[in-house]
């Protein structure tokens, strides 16, 4: 539960996410007439902090998150460091007895996840993960219009993910390029939309099976972006992924990763036992969203949603506003949901490395 009024903030990582998302928040009036005071920031790395203190003075600094936790009294941490880096912090901040809001993906593989779920059952605090994208107003509706049952009971998901080549380099040019910083795309980006998947059609994946290839971003390959490079010798991560999902309820889900496409956003078609919905999300564009119903019966029909702004097209605020308010939210993200948003992406790394099926009861065996 999130308690009521003056809780005191620290947040790790004072990276990309923090500086861009978290600053501005709590130096917002939303976040002071809640309640909500950043007090203190730990990043291991000294210019970060520089950068924290420039923005907000008053913060107390620290080049280790243990250190924060023991000196300042905290009610709240979000963990923004980097992906391998929440598992250790999460154990940490719950030891302590913090409400924990993480960053996603939660952490980078399956047993990771077990262990803190069951750290959690026996823990007073909370573990809310930011999967932000159920907070873009399209995808909001997209579920609303799902429990109407419009399309009757949901069977098969057709899900195709793209990224614009610039945004796809930049996975290998960082520390996600290397496999146990970030578990790969399948981990890293794609528990976006697992987790969405998951949470509109209201089910547990029950068994994985994976393919992915390295075919774009070659060693040496130049491509434009920030900045604008060569991909690292280094770099581990294969670039094409194809997954199919099935579900407990007995619904099936088809998922494409393209991390060198022509368009940022998703194409999706949902099936249903009365019909189908379709929409196309492009990020770029600015032209509100259309979802297309194809009934069964012939009719047709289509639902304007209002495009949003701001980053991720309205979707961080939103999460912002609701992350810090005393109200329900059935858009909040649990441990639970997020621990199955990473059990698909690394049962795909697993399939796709080891030519097998997973089974999810496998890597969770206490709670499927
Ligand atoms: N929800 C979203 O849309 C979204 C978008 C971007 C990033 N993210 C997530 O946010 C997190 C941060 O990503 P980013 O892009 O800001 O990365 P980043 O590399 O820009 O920032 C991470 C920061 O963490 C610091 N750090 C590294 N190890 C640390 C440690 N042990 N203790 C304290 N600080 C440490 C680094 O010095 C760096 O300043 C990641 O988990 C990422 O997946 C989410």
């Amino acid at each position: 539960m999130i308690p009521l009024n003056n809780q005191r903030v620290g947040i790790c990582g004072i990276g990309h996410r923090a500086l861009s998302t978290y600053l501005p928040f709590f130096k917002s009036e939303v976040a002071t007439s809640k309640g909500y005071e950043l007090v203190a920031v730990a990043d291991t790395n000294p210019d970060q902090l520089t950068k924290a203190h420039l923005d907000m003075s008053d913060l107390l600094l620290f080049e280790s998150f243990e250190e924060m936790l023991s000196v300042v009294p905290l009610d709240y941490v979000i963990l923004a460091s980097p992906d391998h880096v929440h598992y250790e912090h999460i154990l940490l901040a719950l030891a302590k007895v913090k409400h924990v809001i993480c960053e996603k993906p939660m952490v980078i593989h399956s047993a990771q996840a077990h262990q803190v779920l069951l750290e959690l059952n026996h823990s007073p605090s909370s573990l809310i993960v930011t999967h932000n994208l159920r907070y873009l107003s399209l995808n909001s509706t997209i579920k609303s219009l799902l429990n109407q049952r419009k399309i009757g009971q949901v069977t098969v998901v057709q899900f195709s993910y793209h990224l614009l080549p610039g945004h796809g380099a930049s996975y290998y040019r960082r520390w996600h390029r290397y496999m146990q910083n970030s578990g790969g795309f399948a981990v890293t980006k794609s528990c976006h939309h697992f987790d969405l998947i998951n949470w509109w059609i209201e089910d547990r994946p029950a068994a994985v099976s994976g393919y992915s290839h390295r075919n774009y971003y070659m060693p040496d390959l130049y491509v434009e972006g920030k900045p604008s490079t060569t991909i690292p010798k280094d770099a581990e991560l294969d670039d094409t992924w194809v997954a199919s999902i099935q579900y407990t309820k007995g619904a099936l889900a088809m998922y494409v990763l393209h991390t060198y496409s022509t368009f940022e956003g998703f194409h999706l078609m949902i099936s249903g036992t009365k019909g189908n919905l379709e929409v196309k999300y492009d990020k770029n564009s600015t032209s509100n969203y259309q979802i297309t119903f194809n009934y069964l019966d012939g009719r047709r029909e289509m639902i304007e949603v209002q495009r949003e702004s701001g980053r991720h097209s309205g979707a961080d605020q939103q999460m912002l506003e609701h992350l810090f308010n005393m109200n329900a939210d059935d858009r909040r993200c649990s441990a639970l949901d997020a621990a199955y948003a990473v059990a698909i992406g690394d049962a795909i790394n697993r399939s796709s490395s080891q030519g097998t099926i997973v089974q999810i009861r496998d890597v969770f065996p206490s709670l499927v």
